[in-house]
């Protein structure tokens, strides 16, 4: 039998406490699979103001209240709380009430990148006390990639993390944790240890938090192989793909899995009834239902396309602006939104509503229930991603018998394959350039298989047929862990 690890999981969001996106759901699913897998995983995480915590039995641990933590000129008091996910994985609350108990997770207060580096330098002196030594500590996007750099210079001669590995996953490289080189004492660096900041960026004036981790981390992976090879370039890299290719072979993808658990028509908390590949007419009883609740005028057999998603500039809504008006103009659709963001495509969408009486509706805001609903309820699912590293919906979409619509980018093309009519193959609508015309091509192209029932059939059941579940996933990761710890 092989050797159970210790492995520290940093993250800034970690679902069902918070989430603002598939970071969430990813720390919370890798965490609860490594748990049962039989590894001594710890989950690390801000104890934002919003964390039900009787939900998750925090209590306090015991030597570990009224720490006090400098960075520079800053100080701060935490303490830490010790809970389960459900499952029984053992998650850890960094408590500092002064960072964490904001309007919101993310913030773009002046200390931003404070509540995070403070975060980071919590969880690490917390494994300290708890005498908890990973062999393999994985941080998170911007908010936690100093871990490996801090390990080698506040930590360098601490016995416990002498073995430990790290590995930083980029779940969005759009997002670098950025702040002024004038802040550097921030870092609550030694002088000397700040010759290890990139000269360049300070030079510049900056100091770039996800720069450091792609430097200093032992791996670093993305959510996707086809991503991993996208962050390399100049299109993608988002300026940090020289250092990304600096590091060659230590940058690898692991695509997401899903949480079957949660997102699975067969048994989706959330619906009253529930489906599969052999009763389909139960997703057409939703759709009813839900045209119903929606308020939607067209009959039942006009198609019916979802989007739920953070509304950045990342997801391609501007795809949209163009192309859905068109299609809603020549063709029979309904089409159901719900996101927040940016409020130039909150606006579109309010517009296209006005417009559109009884054929769309725009729900602005986050909303669980109505994300599930609309998979089980749309026929067709809309993923016109500038970039996606990984993306989750259109994988939950394809289990829902949702067909999904996606640009050829990222994780979407790696888990989306065009559907071929003269093979039967293929699970979606796959386009390859980022305008307009191509979203508007995808949707009809779609909208024409809608009409062909026996391939529309063949469709859905390919896609449903599809299995991204984390027990699968989790594998990749243990794999990279112990190449990560033999060497
Ligand atoms: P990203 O992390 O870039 O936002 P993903 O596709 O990986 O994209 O994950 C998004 C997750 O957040 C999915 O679980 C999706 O259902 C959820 N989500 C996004 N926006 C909303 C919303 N407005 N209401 C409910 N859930 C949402
Ligand atoms: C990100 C990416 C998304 C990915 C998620 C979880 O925010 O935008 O593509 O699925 O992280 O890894």
């Amino acid at each position: 039998m092989q050797e159970k690890l210790a492995i520290c999981l940093l993250a800034s969001e970690v679902e069902p406490l918070s989430k603002t996106g598939g970071l969430a759901d990813v720390a919370g699913a890798l965490t609860r699979s490594l748990h049962r897998a039989g590894h001594d995983v710890r989950l690390f995480t801000p104890c934002y103001a919003t964390i039900d915590r009787a939900g998750i039995e925090a209590e306090p641990v015991e030597g570990l209240q009224g720490l006090s933590l400098a960075l520079g000129p800053n100080h701060y008091v935490f303490s830490v709380l010790h809970g389960r996910l459900p499952g029984g994985a053992p998650v850890h609350l960094i408590d500092c009430p002064e960072l964490y108990a904001r309007r919101a997770i993310y913030t773009s207060d002046p200390d931003e990148h404070l509540r995070f580096l403070a975060f980071t330098r919590a969880s690490l002196e917390a494994c300290r006390r708890l005498g908890f030594a990973p062999r393999v500590l994985h941080c998170n996007d911007w908010h936690t990639a100093f871990a490996p750099l801090f390990l080698r210079t506040v930590w360098a001669r601490e016995p416990l993390f002498r073995a430990t590995r790290t590995v930083l996953t980029i779940h969005n490289i759009g997002y670098q944790g950025i702040f002024a080189a004038e802040r550097v004492a921030d870092l609550g660096l030694a002088p000397a240890a700040r010759e290890l900041l990139h000269p360049g960026d300070l030079a510049g004036g900056r100091i770039n938090a996800l720069r450091h981790g792609i430097l200093y981390a032992d791996l670093i992976t993305t959510v996707s192989p086809t991503h991993a090879r996208e962050i390399c370039s100049a299109e993608y890299g988002m300026g940090l793909e020289d250092s990304l290719r600096a590091r060659g072979a230590a940058v690898s993808g692991i695509l997401n899995g899903v949480d079957y658990e949660k997102w699975d028509p067969r048994r989706d908390r959330y619906l009253p009834r529930h489906y599969d590949a052999g009763s389909l007419a139960v997703k057409g009883e939703l759709k009813r239902q839900f045209a119903a609740r929606e308020k939607l005028t067209t009959a039942p057999e006009v198609p019916l396309a979802g989007i739920v998603s953070r509304l950045a500039v990342q997801k391609g809504i501007e795809l949209m602006f163009e192309a859905l008006p068109k299609v809603l103009d020549e063709r029979p659709l309904a089409f159901v939104a719900l996101g927040n963001g940016e409020p130039r495509y909150e606006e579109f969408f309010s517009a296209l509503e006005r417009d559109f009486p009884g054929r769309v509706r725009f729900h602005s805001g986050y909303d669980d229930e109505l994300a599930h609903w609309i998979e089980a309820a749309s026929d067709l699912f809309l993923m016109p991603s500038r970039y996606e590293p990984c993306g989750l919906n259109q994988m939950y979409s394809l289990r829902y018998g949702t067909v999904p619509i996606v640009r050829r980018t990222g994780g979407l093309a790696d888990s989306v394959q065009h559907y071929e009519p003269a093979l039967g193959t293929g699970t979606g609508v796959v386009f390859d350039d980022f305008n307009p015309g191509a979203l508007e091509w995808a949707l009809n192209t779609a909208l024409d298989l809608y009409a062909q029932p026996a391939h529309w059939a063949r469709l859905l059941r390919n896609g449903m047929a599809q299995d991204f579940s984390w027990e699968r996933q989790v594998g990749e990761y243990v794999a990279l862990y112990r190449r990560l710890t033999a060497a």
